[in-house]
């Protein structure tokens, strides 16, 4: 089976994906300190030594108000990092798998974007994910970009932690119902990669080679902020620990804040499903078994 190296083994995907790739028996995972992607030269030791076959990249910037004022470093992890990480792939004859964001939209469109969908971020996260996506294909190699969306976890802080703790703190909630995407667990998105290098098989490269390119991979279906809120503490497993009475519909625009975020960004998965033969679940059916697990 290839060694893998990922990359980012603390965030809500990296987590997952720790557990989801352990499987295949070499598997490297670092996260930051032992790595800091501001460090490109550290990056290419590091990878040098290890000499993956596959590098799972799991890091991002992902603090989407705060990038408005730190450019420079969301800048330097969502897109140098990434098309260095890239180039050693392709140095190593290894293949590449990355993941990006539903924020490279700007959300004007009323039906689920297609990859061939021109994006036109808003804010500068989303024009840091995108200016990855745009390097990495620069570079070519056997690459994979999973653009993502509205991703959670059940650990540490997501949406679905805060609605669960609002519920618990508050008798009346606030949700916006003009937001809409696709709600993905993140166990979900690590499963479907684990899935992908199963069938790549032991010389992933040449397998991914042939399928490579930017695909999206959400969750199925898509749902309002609201709507989500809703299934969230319908699926509650301690239902009786909340006060919440009531959750009353809110506009985006009544929450400023710093970085715009598109209004309409589901992502439609038919690209992925007709090249690979699956699908990530419905986000409800997901929402529930994650909840099952809590
Ligand atoms: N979260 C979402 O709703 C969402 C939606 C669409 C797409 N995505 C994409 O999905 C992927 C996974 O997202 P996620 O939610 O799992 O992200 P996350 O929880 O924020 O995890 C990102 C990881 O990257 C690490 N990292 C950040 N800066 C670093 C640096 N300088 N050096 C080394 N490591 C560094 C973080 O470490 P620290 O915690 O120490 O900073 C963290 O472990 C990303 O590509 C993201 O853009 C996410």
């Amino acid at each position: 089976m290839p060694g893998i190296l990922l990359l980012g083994k603390f965030g809500q995907l990296g987590w997952e994906l720790h557990r989801s790739l352990a499987p295949f028996g070499e598997l490297v995972a670092l996260d930051f300190p032992e790595i800091d992607l501001k460090d490109i030269e550290s990056l290419d030791k590091i990878i040098h030594d290890i000499r993956p076959q596959v590098i799972v990249n799991a890091t991002a910037y992902t603090a989407v108000d705060r990038a408005e004022d730190e450019a420079e470093l969301a800048m330097a992890i969502n897109s140098h990092a990434p098309r260095r990480m890239a180039e050693l792939a392709v140095d190593l004859d290894s293949v590449f798998i990355h993941y990006s964001t539903d924020y490279v939209f700007d959300g004007t469109k009323e039906n689920p974007y297609i990859e061939t969908d021109t994006p036109n971020p808003l804010g500068m996260y989303g024009k840091t994910k995108l200016a990855g996506e745009m390097a990495i294909k620069e570079v070519g190699g056997a690459y994979l970009i999973l653009r993502t969306s509205w991703v959670y976890s059940l650990r540490g802080n997501s949406f679905v932690t805060k609605v669960l703790g609002w519920a618990r703190e508050q008798t009346s909630l606030r949700i916006v119902d003009d937001q809409i995407s696709n709600p993905t667990w993140c166990r979900m998105l690590a499963e479907a990669t684990a899935i992908l290098l199963a069938r790549a098989g032991p010389n992933p490269a040449g397998w991914i080679q042939e399928r490579c390119g930017l695909y999206h991979l959400a969750g199925s279906g898509y749902a309002s902020r609201m709507e989500w809120a809703q299934k969230i503490l319908e699926y509650d497993p301690k239902p009786k620990e909340q006060i919440v009475q009531k959750i009353h519909p809110a506009q985006t625009s009544e929450f400023p804040t710093p970085a715009r975020r598109p209004l309409f960004s589901a992502l439609n998965c038919d690209r992925f499903s007709d090249t690979f033969g699956f699908n990530l679940p419905h986000w409800e059916d997901a929402l529930k078994l994650a909840m099952e697990n809590v």
